[in-house]
C-alpha cells in the first residue's frame, strides 16, 4: 500500500480486520519493518488518540517518529498558490512539505475542513498535496472529509463484539455546541457500506451526507424507529453538508441525545462513539459509563488500525 486516505486502500475488508486481529495478538512480532524507518505525523488540528495510537503503532513496529504541530512553533504555513506573501504566513506549503519529506520514510497528516468552502473541503486539497510533493507514502490521521484510521478501528471493533453475522449498525447524528465536520461520519459510512451489515443513518432533516457517502444505507429521520433493533449504535455529530447551509449548524436539540431510553429501543446495542464526546449532548452519563459502552475499546483499537497501515506501507518501500 502506498497511500491510505479511503476504504478503497485497504483492500479487501475480511482479509484486513484478519490481519487487524493477528497484529493485536502479537503487536511486536514486525518490528524487523520499521528498523532506521521514520515516521512523520503532521497536525495541523488538535489530537488525543490519533496521536498517541499512531505513535504507539509505529514504535510498536520498531519505527523512530518525528510529530510536527503546525500551530505550535512552526512557520506559519500559505496553502493557496498564487497568494502574494505580505502577510504573516512566513513559508509556503509547497516548499515545506518537500523540505518535511525529506527526513522521513512515511507521513501521517491530519488536516480538517475549513467549512467555509465545500469544493475546497472535498478535493482535499492538503492531504492530495502532501501526495504529490513529499515524494513519500502518505497516510490520512483525519483529513477534510474522511477518517479512515477511526473507521478501520470502528470495523475491528464491531466484528469483535458482534452476536450475528450481520448486525444491524446505527450511526445516529446527536447535538453538540459548535461545527463539526462530516469527516467521520463519512467515513464510517463508506466503511459500513463496504460491508454487508444493514447499515442505518438517522439525522434530522437538513444534514443529510453527500450522497457518494450514504450510497446503499437506508436513511430514517426518525430516530427512535431508527434504533429499534440496533445491535450498535454509533453517535456522532456533525455540520450541515448541503447548500447553502454548508458548515452550519441548524440543531442543537437534546431530543436527539442518546440515553437509556433510546438505547432500550435497540436489542442491547452497543454504544460507540470515536471520541472526544460531549457527554449529556451527544451521550448521558448513564449510556457511555453502562456496560454495553464499547467506547473505550474502540479507541484502544486505533493502535491496531493505525499499525496494519504503518506495516502495509513499510512492506511496500
Ligand atoms: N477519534 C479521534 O480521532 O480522536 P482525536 O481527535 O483525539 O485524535
Amino acid at each position: 500500500m502506498r497511500n491510505f486516505t479511503n476504504v478503497k486502500d485497504i483492500g479487501p475488508l475480511d482479509l484486513a480486520v484478519k490481519e487487524a486481529l493477528e497484529v493485536k495478538a502479537n503487536r511486536f512480532a514486525y518490528q524487523h519493518l520499521g528498523k532506521n524507518k521514520t515516521l512523520m505525523m503532521i497536525f495541523f488540528n488538535s489530537s488525543l488518540r490519533t496521536r498517541l495510537s499512531t505513535q504507539k503503532a509505529a514504535m510498536n513496529l520498531g519505527m523512530n517518529v518525528i510529530v510536527l504541530d503546525v500551530n505550535q512553533g512552526a512557520w506559519k504555513l500559505e496553502t493557496e498558490r498564487g497568494v502574494i506573501m505580505d502577510g504573516d504566513k512566513a513559508e509556503h506549503l509547497l516548499e515545506a512539505i518537500p523540505v518535511m519529506g525529506s527526513y522521513c520514510d512515511v507521513i501521517g497528516v491530519r488536516a480538517f475542513a475549513g467549512l467555509k468552502n465545500k469544493a475546497e473541503d472535498y478535493e482535499e486539497r492538503v492531504i492530495n498535496q502532501f501526495i504529490r510533493y513529499s515524494g513519500r507514502p502518505v497516510f490520512s490521521m483525519e483529513a477534510a472529509t474522511r477518517h479512515p484510521l477511526q473507521s478501520f478501528a470502528d470495523l475491528i471493533t464491531i466484528e469483535e463484539f458482534k452476536t450475528k453475522e450481520r448486525p444491524k449498525v446505527v450511526m445516529t447524528w446527536a447535538p453538540h455546541p459548535s461545527a463539526l465536520p462530516q469527516a467521520v461520519p463519512n467515513s464510517f459510512a463508506e466503511w459500513m457500506n463496504a460491508t454487508d451489515y444493514d447499515f442505518v443513518i438517522t439525522h434530522p432533516h437538513g444534514y443529510e451526507l453527500a450522497p457518494e457517502f450514504v450510497g446503499k444505507a437506508r436513511v430514517e429521520y426518525d430516530q427512535r424507529k431508527a434504533l429499534e433493533g440496533a445491535d450498535f449504535v454509533y453517535a456522532k455529530n456533525w455540520s450541515a453538508f448541503a447548500d447553502p447551509n454548508y458548515g452550519k449548524i441548524l440543531s442543537k436539540d437534546r431530543d436527539w441525545t442518546v440515553d437509556t431510553e433510546k438505547m432500550a429501543l435497540t436489542d442491547n446495542a452497543f454504544f460507540m462513539h470515536c471520541l472526544p464526546v460531549r457527554r449529556n449532548m451527544i451521550v448521558t452519563d448513564d449510556v457511555i459509563e453502562s456496560e454495553r459502552s464499547i467506547v473505550i475499546p474502540e479507541a484502544a483499537n486505533r493502535e491496531i488500525s493505525a499499525q496494519v497501515v504503518l506495516k502495509r506501507i513499510l512492506e511496500s518501500l
